[in-house]
């Protein structure tokens, strides 16, 4: 089935908007995008933007009326784990009671509902995990996750679930992720301290949004792991980006997870075996040196294009944001 009309959410975000740029690319489809901000963060023609607050039931409403999607892929979420944790009602009202409107909007037009879950779901006691293991969240990011899942699941809405985690890469205005962070903090010199107990498969954003659109073309439904090729430590990972970008890695430091005494408990041994994926979609996840090889050509190709369009030539740009 491959889609006629979509609505993308949260299309703004690092992954909203590699799913925006990878279907106005490779499909014929009617898109619509929509994210909390006035404005798009990069015009994508023939795209329309039309800017929406998730938590608001007759603004998605209205929405899904004008778009009429016949698949949503939900990418708005509040992000920030240990945020999550601090601000539980926000967090519920974005993570679940977002996806309770989509869900409602999306039953007048029977449309198909893509929510994009985490690796976060699970307690990180016995990873890397299946689709089929018991979840188990420890932190209230988890439990909000696993809560827009399971709502979907019983919608009787046809559903794909796609599960990631460690999302990475670069896009215009984004907000910093591990590996963009990393980059910034080691080209100041500043030295930084990277848990080396907590493992995982780090995802390319751009990966995950072709899986997930590939998922879509040959109209599958379900629970999918959609994560990066490698399965490493965070302190691990640090120092193949210091390695990739020619960053000094004397600057990382290994810690344990304890020792930061964040607000929300991390998975420790987690990571997703994505073989169900690979064989039902066909998907090839890329490693992460590969993965860091398509941000170090992005993160180039954006300079030069802020550099073209700089309003004073030589003046200094920043990444990320913006
Ligand atoms: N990042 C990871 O490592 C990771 C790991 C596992 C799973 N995931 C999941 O992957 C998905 C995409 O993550 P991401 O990293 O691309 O996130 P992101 O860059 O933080 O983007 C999320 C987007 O949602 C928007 N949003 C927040 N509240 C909203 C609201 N009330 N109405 C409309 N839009 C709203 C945000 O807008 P503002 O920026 O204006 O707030 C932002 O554009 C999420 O479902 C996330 O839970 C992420």
């Amino acid at each position: 089935m491959t889609p006629h009309r979509v609505l993308v959410m949260g299309s703004n975000g690092l992954l909203g908007q590699k799913v925006a740029e990878t279907l106005v690319r490779g499909t014929s489809a009617v898109i619509t995008l929509s994210s909390l901000e006035d404005g798009p963060v990069r015009v994508l023609e023939p795209a329309e933007y039309v800017k929406t607050d998730l938590t608001s039931k007759k603004d998605v409403k209205n929405l899904v009326a004008r778009a009429e999607p016949d698949v949503i892929i939900n990418c708005a979420a509040i992000t920030n784990v240990d945020a999550c944790e601090t601000e539980r009602e926000l967090a519920w009202k974005v993570n679940v009671g977002g996806v309770e409107n989509i869900i409602e909007a999306a039953q007048r037009t029977g449309a198909t509902v893509v929510h994009v879950s985490s690796d976060y779901v699970f307690d990180g006691r016995n990873g890397p995990y299946t689709e089929e293991d018991r979840p188990e969240p420890l932190s209230y990011y988890g439990k909000s996750k696993l809560a827009g899942e399971n709502i979907l699941r019983a919608s009787g809405l046809p559903y794909l679930i796609a599960r990631t985690m460690i999302l990475y890469g670069f896009a215009p205005g984004v907000k910093a992720n591990f590996v963009l962070w990393l980059i910034q903090s080691l080209e100041k010199g500043t030295p930084v301290r990277i848990v080396d107990d907590q493992i995982g498969n780090p995802t390319l954003a751009d990966d995950l949004a072709y899986g997930i659109i590939r998922g879509l073309d040959l109209g599958k439904t379900g629970i999918f792991n959609i994560a990066g090729r490698d399965i490493a430590s965070r302190y691990d990972f640090a120092l193949r980006i210091a390695r990739a970008f020619a960053l000094d890695e004397s600057l990382i430091t290994p810690i344990k997870t304890a020792q930061l005494r964040q607000p929300a408990p991390r998975p420790l041994k987690s990571g997703l075996i994505t073989l169900k994926a690979e064989v039902e979609l066909g998907i090839s996840p890329s490693t992460i040196e590969q993965g860091l090889a398509v941000v170090k050509n992005q993160i180039t190709r954006g300079a030069r294009r802020a550099a073209d369009s700089a309003p004073v030539p030589g003046q200094p740009h920043t990444r990320g944001r913006g």
